[in-house]
């Protein structure tokens, strides 16, 4: 027997049962971002290594070490996207998007591949759901990228949200604090691992990405205050959360694990993580538009890692992704549900397709089943609902509807369902 082929390491199957909560999670996101204004965009999966070089930055782990890079057959260095930040902006720029409006907002969501070591919550392809608001002036996007962020993952039901925020500094300043990081890590340097002697050379902000042990106490010690105290419009952001209730925790060493930043930058937390515990990481990045040969552009945005999202959401997810799914039940004769039968068909077909448009996920079961096997199908689903459609309900125009929760069930006629099934969904 030839050797079976497996999947490669740190790169899932989703499969029925799990794909329910995926989709729903999806639902939800393009709900609340289109409801905000931002339009969906979807780029390649592969891009010139550039375009990451050059934006996320060489001594950043994700280039230097974490990229799925190689020559394709042309010769053309290509890679898989380890983030989707810098392809909207390669898009934007290459389309012209700027000339067309003032400003943009996008989401988007799918894959990104990062070639990390696999365990729980690291993942060489993941996915993404994530916004970026492009050439809006002045500092209320700040608030409304957090603001946004925290809400979608409350109305969600995210448990223990833990919101950290830093100040990175205006350009200017961000060199200057290069400098001075520089100073005090360069006396260190004995104290520090051989990544880090490298990060020192190419960008010092990169040694707070170091997870060594050993490098660990240098890093905390960092005077931070001196270096870089906190600027006025990061304190104007703060002071905003406060109003809106938004509970935050200023971290000095957050510096993010992408060069492109500038000013604020902030992630997300949740319970039940364990050591990944971030959830969801962004920031402003005025730079990037600039370093890509677009003219200078206010940017910031942000992502949420899918997997940890559904990680934290736990039974949550599953709940919701089922309480919009219905089983249909049809327990009429092969000879009913034949073409020749056509208003049974038109029936449920007409039914479904109506359902399917208020946003309820209806599934059509096997007619050749016995209600018996139905139920225990619809179980499996752990549909909410059953319908049961017999033969004289399909003369009357009236389905039983079956809550699978506490096993009651009632006829309705067929302007009645809807309705019903409209109030659950509320
Ligand atoms: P990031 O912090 O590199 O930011 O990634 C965002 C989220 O993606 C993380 O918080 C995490 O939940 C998830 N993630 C990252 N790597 C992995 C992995 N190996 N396995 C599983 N999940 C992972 C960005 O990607 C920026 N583009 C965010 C951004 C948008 N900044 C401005 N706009």
């Amino acid at each position: 027997m030839s050797k079976k082929i497996e999947a490669l390491r740190g790169m899932d199957d989703i499969l029925p049962g799990e794909i329910e909560k995926w989709q729903w999670l999806e639902e939800q996101a393009r709900l609340f971002f289109q409801g905000y204004g931002f339009k969906e965009i979807r780029t390649p999966l592969l891009e010139h290594t550039d375009l990451f070089s050059r934006s996320i930055g060489e001594a950043s782990d994700i280039v230097h070490k974490e990229m799925f890079s190689f020559e394709d057959r042309g010769g053309r260095h290509v890679t898989l996207r380890p983030e989707m930040t810098a392809s909207v902006a390669r898009c934007v720029i290459e389309k012209g998007l700027l000339s067309q409006a003032k400003s943009l907002r996008f989401f988007y969501m799918g894959p990104m591949f990062r070639a990390e070591r696999p365990q729980a919550g690291r993942k060489r392809q993941f996915h993404q759901i994530g916004i970026e608001i492009i050439n809006e002036a002045g500092q209320a996007p700040d608030l409304e990228s957090i603001r946004l962020l925290h809400f979608f993952l409350k109305s969600l039901g995210v448990p223990g949200l833990k919101l950290r925020v830093n100040d990175l500094g205006d350009q200017a300043q961000q060199q200057k604090t290069a400098e001075n990081l520089r100073d005090y890590f360069s006396k260190q340097k004995n104290s520090l691992c051989k990544d880090c002697h490298y990060r020192l050379e190419k960008n010092v902000l990169r040694i707070f990405d170091c997870k060594n042990e050993s490098c660990q106490p240098v890093i905390d010690q960092a005077p931070w205050e001196k270096i870089a105290p906190l600027g006025q419009d990061f304190q104007a952001i703060i002071e905003r959360l406060k109003t809106w209730e938004i509970p935050f925790e200023v971290k000095r060493r957050l510096v993010r694990g992408l060069d492109y930043y500038n000013g604020l930058v902030f992630e997300v937390a949740a319970d039940g993580l364990g050591a990944q515990d971030a959830l969801a990481g962004g920031g402003r990045y005025d730079r990037l538009y600039s370093d890509l040969g677009e003219k200078s552009t206010p940017a910031i945005g942000f992502s949420i890692g899918m997997e940890r999202l559904l990680t934290a959401l736990g039974d949550t997810a599953a709940d919701k992704a089922r309480e919009n799914l219905i089983y249909f039940a049809p327990i009429v004769s092969e000879e009913e549900f034949s073409d020749k039968a056509k208003n049974i068909c038109q029936l449920l077909s007409q039914t479904i397709s109506k359902l399917g448009a208020l946003g309820m996920k209806p599934v059509l079961g096997d007619p050749k089943l016995k209600l018996d096997d139905h139920l225990k199908r619809a179980n499996k689903m752990r549909a909410r609902y059953v319908i049961i459609l017999g033969s004289d309900e399909a003369k009357n125009k009236q389905w039983t509807l079956k809550d699978m929760d506490n096993k009651s069930q009632k006829v309705v006629s067929h302007g009645q369902l809807f309705s019903e099934l409209k109030q659950v969904n509320v």
